[in-house]
């Protein structure tokens, strides 16, 4: 199998005119054969939880380990620590399942009510990568050659990495720290733990890419806290996790709901979704000119993953709205328009400052037309309508790098095979 192949990734991406994923609504899926009982093995008799007021007889002061062991063992009590489970209740159902305020058991992961929630699972396992499978030898040579790029040029590497180095810890901790425990559902929480490990490979690669050039690691992680431009679209995401991650927030009022769909929506769609398209459309614009090609490649792959967490991120929010309809009033639609606004005026801010001349074939003006076709596609995905009239876009080849898929080793530039259990020897 070859790992990086593009064959493998799902035709449902945006930018190109095509529609995000299978969102809403979705179809009443009919019982599963697999959620009923198979006539072989009836439906098991009830576990009873031990009763908590029934006291187990105590040991000897000087009873062995293996003694207090088989205690144990034969005192546990079967539902400690399930207490939200009805212990012994009918198998889990399909229609059982819901995204948000769910019930049922969430350590069954079949039968699947979410079938793309699954697939996207699969389609990301199908997609791994390693940033060291990258060779960066020539952006090595380049970067640290006396006249190899120009300032502006270097001024987008370096803002590129300070940005997403941090920005992708920032989406991995909302991820497990806030959001994952209001999913309640099996399958989109194992598309989550794949997503999460995803982010961890991509602030992997663009930790390889500051420390293959050489960079000034302090410089670039911090440009977060530092640079205006970059802190900005930080700390705008910021306070969406920090709305969450309190303890004792509960989704199950209409207010909660709202606020953890704020939180999906400012992540999927406006962090991931806007914040990320400046820098991504800058670093494979220098890839295509032959410029800093190892550095794009990385770029290209988690552009790839990013892709697919939009869609899922998308579909999430798309389900929940169709479950939830009670939640998407006119003052809340208002308010999501706004968020989509507030992005895409941060993210034009950021390619201002990041290009104070054209560079690369590109200026702040066209990012800022592209900026905004980006914006209106998220608002469309989203079921609300576009902001900014008569825009078109003027980066065509962004989406044709997104319909490149299929074109494999599009900078040839790899080098090595991805290594599966490589370190396992009997
Ligand atoms: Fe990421
Ligand atoms: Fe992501």
């Amino acid at each position: 199998m070859s790992i990086l192949s593009w064959d493998d990734f799902n035709d449902d991406e945006e930018e190109n005119g095509g529609t995000a994923t299978a969102t809403l609504p979705q179809p009443a899926n009919p019982p599963q054969p697999e959620s009923q009982p198979a006539p072989s093995s009836p439906e098991p008799k009830p576990v009873v939880a031990a009763a908590p007021s029934s006291p187990a007889p105590t040991l000897a002061a000087d009873a062995s380990a293996a003694e207090r062991a088989q205690h144990a063992v034969e005192h546990l009590d079967v539902a400690a620590g399930l207490e939200d489970l009805e212990m012994g209740a009918q198998r889990i159902q399909v229609d059982d399942k819901r995204m948000i305020n769910c019930r049922a058991d969430l350590n069954q992961l079949v039968p699947f009510k979410y079938e793309w929630a699954w697939q996207k699972y699969l389609d990301g396992c199908a997609n791994h990568w390693m940033p060291q499978e990258v060779n960066m030898t020539a952006d090595i040579a380049l970067w640290k050659s006396e006249n190899g790029l120009t300032p502006d040029e270097r001024t987008i590497v370096m803002r590129s990495l300070g940005f997403f180095s941090t920005a992708d810890s920032l989406v991995a901790n909302n991820l497990v720290l806030a959001l994952y425990r209001h999913i309640t559902n099996p399958e989109c929480r194992q598309y989550l733990l794949r997503q999460a490990f995803e982010e961890a490979i991509h602030t992997h690669a663009y930790q390889y890419c500051i420390q293959s050039l050489g960079m000034d690691e302090g410089e670039v992680f911090n440009m977060y806290r530092e640079v205006p431009s970059v802190a900005k679209k930080a700390t705008w995401a910021l306070k969406y996790t920090q709305s969450l991650s309190d303890p004792t927030f509960h989704t199950g009022t209409p207010e909660n709901d709202q606020r953890l769909l704020r939180n999906l929506i400012a992540f999927y769609c406006v962090l991931e979704g806007i914040f990320f398209y400046c820098g991504f459309t800058q670093i494979l614009s220098m890839g295509r000119r032959n410029k800093m090609g190892g550095v794009a490649e990385q770029f290209q792959y988690i552009l790839r993953d990013e892709s697919m967490h939009l869609n899922f991120g998308i579909d999430v929010i798309n389900q929940i709205k169709n479950e939830n309809p009670h939640l998407w009033t006119p003052e809340f639609q208002q308010e999501i328009i706004q968020m989509i606004l507030e992005g895409a005026t941060i993210e034009i801010e950021y390619a201002r400052d990041t290009m104070p001349r054209g560079v690369l074939g590109m200026n702040a003006a066209m990012m800022e037309e592209y900026l905004k076709f980006i914006a209106n596609r998220r608002l469309n995905q989203l079921g609300l309508p576009e902001q900014y009239a008569g825009v078109t876009n003027p980066f065509g080849w962004m989406s044709e790098m997104m319909d490149l898929r299929k074109e494999k080793n599009f900078f040839e530039t790899r080098v090595t095979e991805y290594q599966t259990g490589g370190a396992l020897s009997w």
